[in-house]
């Protein structure tokens, strides 16, 4: 393998999508591009690079820099290529000595005014004006340079304090207006690709420069730290400061984000095994060529000092950790796995796979339990996030994913987000959103909260349905009947792609009186009129997406309300064709693929029923053992058998169940019971302090492998470094499977795609091979669809007919009253991701060091509560204690918190309601009260001072 740096080219002007094609000349070449193509791009697509510095393909072409120009047969003067769309035999010239003579007098002006200190900045060998000036040629400069700018000047006064006016506030990149060449990228970078408008061009002439608000630096301004600016900036003006301090990188390979269900590409640019940053890939499908905060920068866990790079065991969880070979951890992994099969009989062990690591180590690890303990007993953190789409999707579509790619949101004109927050839990697909909504797409947003898309720059919902939580199937019902009652189904497709009889059941149900907009306003406490207007406007607006999240889902109907959207979605014929379709953001980066993989209980990979004994013989032939046709536990069976006393071992990949799965002292009382916990991890999280053997985990840039985000779109990770404990995850599992006697023999992860490729009819087309020349790939990929299916249900359902599913509005059964008149939900925010355990260990906690209880200043007056008091949440289930923020972004009654750091416990809140179809625990929807306190309750502080004891490592304590 060559080890160079990708680069990627720079067509400057973004791609036109005409059909149309126009012909004309460049240079004395022939060249046909689609119609709206600039000159710029076209000549870039034949090998012409004409200079130039304002445009970029990320942007719209903006012609303030007149580097570009170029000279056109039968025109005056010399148009700007950028700018200048090419037109039917066109004659362009890029090269004369006119426009060398203009070029050359545009760089002298641009040179004269930047300090010349190339040999010592960060851009060195990557600065665009650099490239320039070599470009045309420029050999003097005739304005008197002496190594001063205007910024230099005009604001520090000595030559030496040139770098005085940096702004370093960001944790991530530094500002430095002695290098602006005022060319404007930066600001409509964060306008056009980011959508949050937080930089503008203040001053004029010589002193304009780039600002991030009124007298704000970067920290304290709009800003969400995206990187784009810093990627559109042509000069070190905006830079990265690990770049800064680094160098400039000598390698580079693409990879996926391991944070969110995204799937971001990025280029990790590296010198030796230093990440030096890591830059979004353009040719990404999912994100082209954008980032947030959390891939872009928040990867220093990575390196961070709280790894565990040694194996650990200890014989009980009041002992301290001892430090121990590989050798002795898997020995006794495999001892300890069958002396508990042996006493207390196969299924009392089990494990759970992750959603944050790859295929191939979900793959193998339910193949583990499956072929190596022999039973089922194997779940995932899905169980508690997207289990109800799974089930709702399958049952009325027929697959369990959602049903489009990113790009389709470019081809929507009425979007409705229900239950998700995009620009804070998915912000690159936020920020394609909020793009195609700036274009004049139509917004209707179902949350209880004022998410920021409500209002945001340039955008603002026609209607936010803020309805109480756990009200959504009502709501969704009420906007079918408006849509039936009001003749606004769409006949043709019901008739021709769904089960007639059954959309006639369903729109007699839907058009009940109970069903009203009118009616259900009791529960859903929505305006009867916004509910006719949102629905009217999703029926008849031309193509309408559906996008929703865990606000769906993780309540005790959250299957009903996935089928109560799909009902929708199909009623009005909003599926099978860009710009429409049920699309669920999933959270974690893999949580598609480790559902795909066979990680619940029931199923084998390509959520096939264990029951299908054709499939069942398929694994059994492959792996040469008989499986077991029942289904085994999942996680909440599982810690109930543990408290029982009948389980009694679990191999835990990549999951923090004591943290991220309701009712926190359950979980705690589980593990407790058990006999051998194996926790497999990066740190020693919350669940670890249960836990006998800890195998020290690897991080996405120490393994090959594949992730599978929410479009279904599997895309490769790749490795840049060595693991710094050693082995990659699906290499450890491979050494238990072997100490338990299973002759595995991986040599490298794409054998383990082969075998899931060879086992699993959607997957039959994958191969490390393909994925190396299509980048990636959107299942099912098969004979039929040998490169892939972005759009899904394009002429018929997976499962034939579309499947009407009656959607009765059944409320949960934790109910407000007297004693807990307040409704908790819970999210999360744009710089945390999850249960915080990455997130926490980068600068990303300059934006949330603490979770907060979100209250409305109503509620919060009536309790005497001020801004950052401590308070107490308390419910059935328990209590904890945080600060407050007081907000009316909730409205009166609602109160939301997120649940980032271990000590807020939110889990100990919530209830052990779930998702009458799943498990799913009902997160969101917990009745409290709220009063003030002096600080931390005291069973945080004893789980504060249990944690640290559980920590303790022996061979730390004897350093010490
Ligand atoms: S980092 Fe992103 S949000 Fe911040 S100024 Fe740059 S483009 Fe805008
Ligand atoms: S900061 Fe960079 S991108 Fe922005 S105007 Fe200055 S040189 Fe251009
Ligand atoms: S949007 Fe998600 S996948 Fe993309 S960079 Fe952010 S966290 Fe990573
Ligand atoms: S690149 Fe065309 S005017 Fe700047």
């Amino acid at each position: 393998m060559t080890m160079t740096i990708i680069k990627e080219i720079d067509y400057g002007t973004p791609e036109s999508k005409s059909e149309k094609t126009v012909t004309l000349t460049i240079d004395g070449t022939s060249v046909t591009v689609p119609e709206g193509t600039s000159i710029m791009r076209a000549a870039m697509e034949m090998g012409t690079a004409i200079p130039k510095l304002c445009a970029t393909d990320m942007l719209e072409s903006f012609g303030s820099c007149r580097l570009c120009l170029v000279e056109v047969e039968g025109r005056n003067g010399t148009p700007a290529s950028c700018t200048t769309p090419v037109a039917p035999d066109m004659v362009v010239r890029t090269q004369t000595q006119r426009l060398k003579e203009i070029r050359n007098g545009v760089m002298e002006l641009y040179i004269s005014d930047h300090p010349l200190d190339c040999l010592t900045c960060a851009a060195n060998g990557d600065c665009e004006l650099q490239d320039m000036a070599g470009a045309v040629g420029l050999r003097d400069v005739r304005y008197g340079y002496d190594g001063a700018n205007h910024v230099f000047e005009s604001q520090c006064g000595s030559k030496n304090d040139l770098f005085m006016d940096k702004d370093v506030s960001n944790p991530y990149f530094a500002y430095d207006p002695s290098k602006c060449i005022v060319c404007n990228r930066c600001v409509r970078a964060c306008e056009e690709v980011q959508g949050t408008f937080a930089l503008t061009i203040s001053g004029r002439g010589f002193d304009s420069r780039v600002s991030p608000g009124m007298d704000e630096d970067f920290l304290s301004s709009e800003c969400v730290s995206c990187g784009a600016c810093v990627q559109a900036c042509p000069t070190a003006t905006l830079s990265e400061k690990s770049l800064i301090e680094i160098g400039q990188p000598e390698h580079s390979a693409v990879t996926t984000c391991a944070y969110c269900g995204v799937g971001c590409s990025f280029k990790a640019e590296m010198r030796g095994e230093e990440v030096v940053r890591m830059v979004p890939y353009k040719d990404g499908k999912a994100n082209r060529g954008h980032s947030c905060v959390k891939g872009r920068f928040a990867y220093g866990y990575t390196t961070h000092r709280d790894r565990i790079l040694n194996p650990m065991v200890r014989d009980s969880i009041d002992q301290p950790w001892r430090e121990t070979t590989w050798e002795e951890a898997i020995g006794r992994v495999a001892s300890e796995f069958k002396r508990i099969q042996e006493k207390y009989g196969k299924g009392a062990v089990g494990g759970i796979t992750s959603s944050r690591c790859t295929n191939e180590d979900v793959f193998l690890v339910q193949k583990l339990i499956r072929q190596g303990f022999g039973v089922n007993n194997v779940d995932t953190c899905a169980r508690v996030c997207h289990s109800p789409t799974g089930y709702g999707l399958k049952t009325t579509f027929g697959e369990s994913a959602g049903t489009q790619d990113f790009d389709s949101v470019e081809h929507a004109d009425v979007v409705m987000v229900i239950g998700a927050n995009p620009t804070d839990g998915h912000p690159v697909f936020g920020s394609r959103l909020k793009k195609r909504l700036r274009e004049g797409a139509k917004l209707i947003v179902v949350d209880p909260r004022r998410i920021d898309l409500v209002r945001s720059p340039h955008i603002s919902a026609e209607q936010h349905l803020a309805l109480k939580p756990g009200t959504n199937v009502a709501m969704l019902t009420s906007l079918a009947h408006v849509i039936v009652t009001e003749n606004l189904v769409n006949e043709e497709f019901v008739r021709a792609r769904c089960d007639w009889n059954e959309f006639t059941e369903w729109a007699d149900f839907v058009s009940a009186e109970a069903n009203s907009p009118e009616r259900m306003q009791q529960y859903t406490g929505v305006d009867p009129e916004a509910v006719r207007a949102a629905a009217r406007l999703y029926a008849t607006g031309g193509n309408g997406a559906i996008y929703y999240g865990l606000g769906v889902t993780e309540h005790s109907q959250g299957s009903t309300t996935v089928m109560a959207i799909a009902n929708l979605a199909m009623a009005t014929g909003n599926i099978g064709r860009p710009g429409v379709g049920v699309n669920p953001l999933r959270g974690q980066n893999n949580v598609q693929g480790s559902c795909d993989m066979g990680s619940f209980p029931h199923e084998l990979p390509g959520y096939r029923h264990l029951s299908d004994e054709v499939t069942r013989s398929l694994f059994e032939k492959t792996w040469g053992v008989k499986l077991n046709p029942e289904p085994g536990l999942r996680i909440p069976n599982m810690l109930d058998a543990a408290v029982e006393g009948t389980f009694k071992g679990i191999y835990i990949q990549g999951e923090d169940i004591l943290q991220s799965d309701p009712d926190m002292q359950h979980v705690a009382a589980g593990l407790g019971a058990m006999e051998c916990v194996v926790i497999q991890d990066l740190f020693l999280n919350e669940t670890a302090n249960y836990a006998h053997v800890f195998l020290p985990g690897s991080t996405f840039l120490e393994k090959d492998g594949t992730f599978t985000n929410a479009e279904r779109r599997i895309q490769p990770v790749r490795r840049v470094m060595a693991p710094k404990n050693g082995y990659a995850d699906w290499e450890v599992t491979q050494l238990i499977a072997k100490a338990m006697g299973l002759n595995w023999d991986y040599q490298h992860p794409s054998q383990i795609m082969d075998e899931i490729a060879l086992l699993t009819p959607t997957f039959n087309g994958v191969s490390y091979k393909k994925l190396e020349e299509l980048g990636s790939i959107q299942w099912p990929c098969n004979d039929e669809h040998p490169s892939g299916f972005p759009v899904m249900h394009t002429e018929t359902f997976t499962r034939g007919q579309g499947r009407f599913m009656l959607t009765q509005y059944v409320p949960t059964d934790e109910k407000t009253g007297s004693r807990f008149p307040l409704i908790l939900t819970t999210g999360r925010i744009l710089s945390q991701y999850n249960v915080g355990a990455q997130t926490r260990r980068t600068d990303n906690v300059m934006w949330h060091e603490e979770d907060r209880l979100e209250i409305h200043p109503h509620d919060a007056e009536q309790r005497g509560v001020k801004e950052g008091d401590w308070i107490t949440v308390r419910s059935r289930s328990g209590e904890t204690a945080l600060r407050a923020l007081i907000t009316d972004r909730v409205a009166p009654g609602v109160v939301y918190t997120t649940f980032h750091h271990p000590l807020t416990q939110a889990n100990i809140v919530t209830t052990d309601y779930s998702d009458w179809a799943t498990n799913c625990p009902e997160y969101k929807v917990t009745a409290v009260q709220v009063s003030l306190s002096n600080g931390p309750t005291q069973s945080q502080e004893e789980y504060r001072e249990f944690s640290e004891r559980s920590r303790r490592v022996m061979a730390v304590e004897a350093a010490e």
